[in-house]
């Protein structure tokens, strides 16, 4: 499944971790995925946490009925998270591994392992209409598992790759694994996306393999946009500020 057009898929789940510090509704997920929206994406991602640390069961429902672009939504493989994507029915789902005490999403999912316990997801998804990706490693084992489970997607864990350095072999060594799965995930007739830690500096790379058909990207962009628009927001509000003394003539006896 070659393609010359790569998908990007923006992952805004950290807007809503900055939201969730104060607890209010500002800044708002939805808004930020209007954004990726006009801005070339081609698909949203959002992962529904068990412990809902960023993404809320209510953002899932305003993402769904807000935006055109298809939403992934990225979850564990729990009997919660299914009924939420059945009840929703976005375009896709993610099943990821989901550990209580971890930052992010460590490794990839093991398929093989968890095969018989998958099967009833892929099951209930695929009869659903949603098409199923499973995030795993770079590794030939999990996409046979992934390719006898019936799923037609896999993304490629980039998230051992990105913590290498650059230049590094042990670079060129994680590189080369996902090279190799996206070729194996080809030949298996799997649709293959990658994700996870991928920003400006890793990215060039793994968006060159010509087999990889979608990236799914979030924390870079995220953490980025603040440097991209800090200074305009800053400047606006100095603006603000100043513009409502303009007309104040000030006292110094009062
Ligand atoms: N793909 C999957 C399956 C993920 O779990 C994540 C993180 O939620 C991403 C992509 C995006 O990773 P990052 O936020 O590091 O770009």
């Amino acid at each position: 499944m070659t393609s010359q057009y790569l998908r990007l898929g923006v992952n805004i789940d950290h807007v809503a971790t900055i939201r969730n510090a104060r607890g209010g509704l500002h800044p708002d997920p939805l808004r930020a995925a209007k954004i990726a929206e006009k801005a070339g994406a081609d698909g949203v991602t959002a992962h529904l946490r068990e412990d809902r640390r960023h993404i809320s069961d209510r953002d899932i429902d305003l993402l769904r009925n807000g935006i055109d672009l298809p939403l992934n939504l990225e979850m564990a493989a729990t009997d919660e998270m299914l009924e939420i994507a059945l009840k929703h029915l976005p375009a896709a789902v993610c099943l990821v591994p989901e550990n209580r005490e971890e930052r992010t999403t460590e490794g990839g999912l093991n398929v093989d392992k968890n095969f018989n316990r998958l099967t009833p997801f892929a099951e209930q998804l695929g009869a659903a209409g949603i098409r199923l990706s499973l995030f795993v490693e770079p590794d030939q084992v999990q996409l046979e598992a992934a390719k006898a489970l019936g799923a037609p997607v896999v993304e490629l864990h980039t998230g051992t790759y990105c913590n290498t350095q650059l230049g590094s072999p042990e670079r060129e060594k994680s590189l080369d694994k996902i090279v190799k799965a996206a070729a194996h995930a080809e030949r298996l007739g799997l649709e293959c996306h990658a994700g996870h830690g991928l920003g400006f500096e890793t990215v060039e790379p793994i968006a060159a393999i010509p087999t990889i058909v979608e990236l799914n990207i979030g924390h870079f962009l995220i953490g980025e946009a603040i440097f991209g628009g800090l200074e305009n927001i800053i400047s606006r509000m100095r603006t603000l500020v100043n513009s409502s003394r303009a007309d104040i003539v000030y006292d110094s006896s009062a």
